[in-house]
């Protein structure tokens, strides 16, 4: 994979793939968190004299033109970000937006509109990517968050370019999740947190070869719970992945990796912002009662087993983080990450509902090492999978 910092861009126009699927509501962007990470790859552009034409989707519009994922409202939110015109095309491979990337000068921008508009986009579709291939004439990717979507816009546009290369987004994440799963400074601690075990399986396995401790929170826990025999309640269990989380327990005792469960939960008969709650230990959990966040007790255990990590994965929230009565378990131990970084740990946070958490709990994006702009794609490099965006890549000339 060749680095952006390598290339000649004087004069160029590089057509670059970023990630800008981020939540709108009412046409305004919720969170430019995705936004401000492609920032250095587009600077860096500008100011060695290409101009630069950007592409990315917005959410799932399966081929259509949905006109309320329209990445309109992102160029604007660029603007301000980059503090200069961004021109927008209303349709990314029609004859005018080429037109518009033909004639652009050093230093300017323009968007294209949602390539998923188009169905060649998620299809990989060959004619669809040598059309986007006419905006530029060097590619750079960095859209971490597709990069493990085999697509027209980061796979099959590689086959009409000459010259390619990886943004700094792509190199960063690149680096600091595959350092993390290959070769971690230890003690290496993953706390994981989330709602389900499904989708996490493989993750798990490819952890259990390098961490020390794994601290599980979140739904998730209470399979893990119920296995090792204790009382949940009416927390929710996947029943159908006792077996799993029965033999990941064994697998990670053989490989004398710690497994740390939590030991008493904030608990309540509904998942409801009004519903009456308490703190109870798990073996006082009554039959109708379900656990939406860790306890006191379990916070304090788990921050102790973070005390002197070398470096700190963290995946999942560890309780409902949006109803505040199920958020001050997230809260402490994101604290907690927060301090041991200041002393040295490099912490790593998976992105998508993580990097949401510590967004809307306002717990401020800088004390972590590296917060991953990826969800699915994350969870998939952590899981120790081939993501195609960096195959294609790497296999480019
Ligand atoms: C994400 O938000 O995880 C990426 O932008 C990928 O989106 P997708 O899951 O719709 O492919």
């Amino acid at each position: 994979m060749r680095k952006l910092a390598e290339l000649n861009l004087n004069k160029k126009r590089c057509l670059v793939r970023v990630d800008f699927n981020v939540p709108l509501i009412d046409g305004d962007v919720q969170n430019d968190f995705r936004i401000r990470a492609a920032l250095p790859t587009i600077r860096h552009c500008l100011q060695r004299g290409a101009s630069v034409v950007l592409m990315s989707h917005l959410g799932r519009p399966k081929g259509k033109v949905v006109p309320e994922l329209s990445l309109e409202p992102v160029a604007s939110v660029l603007e301000r970000l980059l503090g200069q015109v961004v021109q927008f095309s209303t349709d990314c491979i029609s004859e005018e937006a080429l037109a518009v990337s033909n004639n652009l000068g050093p230093g300017q921008v323009h968007l294209l509109e949602n390539l998923r508009f188009h169905p060649g986009e998620t299809d990989n579709d060959s004619s669809f990517s040598e059309r986007l291939a006419k905006h530029g004439n060097i590619y750079i990717n960095d859209a971490f968050g597709t990069a493990h979507r085999p697509h027209a816009s980061n796979v099959g546009v590689l086959d009409f370019f000459r010259l390619s290369a990886s943004g700094f987004l792509l190199e960063k994440e690149r680096k600091y999740l595959s350092r993390a799963i290959q070769s971690p400074k230890h003690p290496f601690v993953v706390i994981l947190g989330g709602a389900k075990v499904t989708g996490k399986i493989e993750l798990i396995h490819n952890l259990l070869k390098q961490a020390d401790k794994i601290i599980i929170g979140g739904a998730m826990a209470f399979t893990f719970l119920k296995v090792s025999g204790k009382k949940v309640g009416n927390s929710k269990v996947e029943e159908e992945k006792l077996s799993i989380a029965k033999k990941i327990l064994s697998e990670a005792d053989k490989n004398d990796v710690e497994i740390i469960l939590p030991v008493d939960v904030v608990a309540a008969p509904e998942l409801d912002e009004d519903s009456p709650w308490r703190v109870a230990k798990l073996d006082e959990l009554e039959e109708d009662e379900s656990g939406f966040d860790i306890g006191p007790e379990t916070s304090m255990i788990f921050e102790s087993h973070l005390d002197q990590a070398g470096t700190i994965l963290w995946n999942g929230p560890l309780g409902v983080f949006e109803i505040p009565a199920f958020s001050t378990g997230t809260h402490s131990i994101a604290h907690a990450i927060i301090n041991e970084t200041e002393e040295g740990a490099v912490s790593i946070v998976g992105g998508g509902d993580t990097a949401s958490a510590i967004e809307s709990l306002e717990l401020g994006m800088d004390g972590f090492t590296h917060i991953s702009t990826g969800g699915g794609a994350s969870l998939e490099l952590l899981s120790g999978l081939e993501l195609p965006a960096f195959k294609a890549l790497d296999d480019h000339e």
